[in-house]
C-alpha cells in the first residue's frame, strides 16, 4: 500500500474517524512496537499538527522517552511527576488546559502551552503514556481522550520495547 496518509479535514471526530483505520493500516501484520509507535507518532502529527506527540514507556521503574515527533524532549520522568508521571501515578488519562496551571508540570519545551497523557496498558498493567503537548491553551478535550484511549487500547506489539 501507499504509505501516504490521508489527511481528513472537517471535525474532530471526523479527522480521527478517519484517522484512526489509516493507523490500524499501517500496523498491520507489524509486531515490531519501536516501528508502529514510531508511525502512530508521525501519523497523528501529520493529522493535528501537534508541537509534540509521542510515547514515554516505562523502564527500571521510570519513563523513558520512546519514538515521538516534535522538539527534543526530557529522557526520562520518574512516577509521580510532571504530568505523564501523574497519569501513570493515578492510573489515568490527564487533560490539561493550561499547563501553567499544573503544579510540577515539566516544560520540554517552552512552546507547549496544553498538554493530553494517555496511559498505555497491557492488560491491567500500565507499560507506558501517550504524550500529547500543543502550542495553544485548551487544545485537548473529553473527545481527544475517548479517541486517543480507543488508538492505545489497540496498539499491538508494544510489550517487547519497554
Ligand atoms: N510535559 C510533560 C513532559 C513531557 S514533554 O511534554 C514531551 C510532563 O509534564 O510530564
Amino acid at each position: 500500500m501507499s504509505e501516504d496518509l490521508q489527511i481528513a479535514r472537517g471535525t474532530k471526530a471526523e479527522q480521527y474517524a478517519a484517522l484512526l483505520p489509516q493507523i490500524r493500516a499501517l500496523m498491520e501484520g507489524e509486531r515490531d512496537g519501536v516501528a508502529n509507535l514510531a508511525n502512530v507518532a508521525a501519523a497523528l502529527k501529520e493529522q493535528f499538527g501537534w508541537l509534540w506527540v509521542g510515547f514515554y514507556l516505562i523502564k527500571d521503574g521510570e519513563l523513558v522517552v520512546g519514538p515521538f515527533q516534535g522538539p527534543v524532549a526530557c529522557t526520562r520522568i520518574r512516577k509521580g511527576r510532571g504530568v505523564c508521571g501523574t497519569s501513570w501515578a493515578e492510573d489515568r488519562t490527564l487533560i490539561v488546559p493550561d499547563v501553567e496551571s499544573f503544579p510540577g508540570h515539566i516544560a520540554c519545551s517552552s512552546l507547549s502551552r496544553s498538554e493530553i497523557v494517555v496511559p498505555i496498558r497491557a492488560g491491567q498493567t500500565i507499560i507506558g503514556v501517550l504524550d500529547a503537548d500543543s502550542d495553544k491553551r485548551n487544545a485537548f478535550d473529553e473527545e481527544d481522550q475517548r479517541w486517543l484511549e480507543t488508538l492505545v487500547a489497540q496498539l499491538p506489539g508494544i510489550t517487547d520495547v519497554g
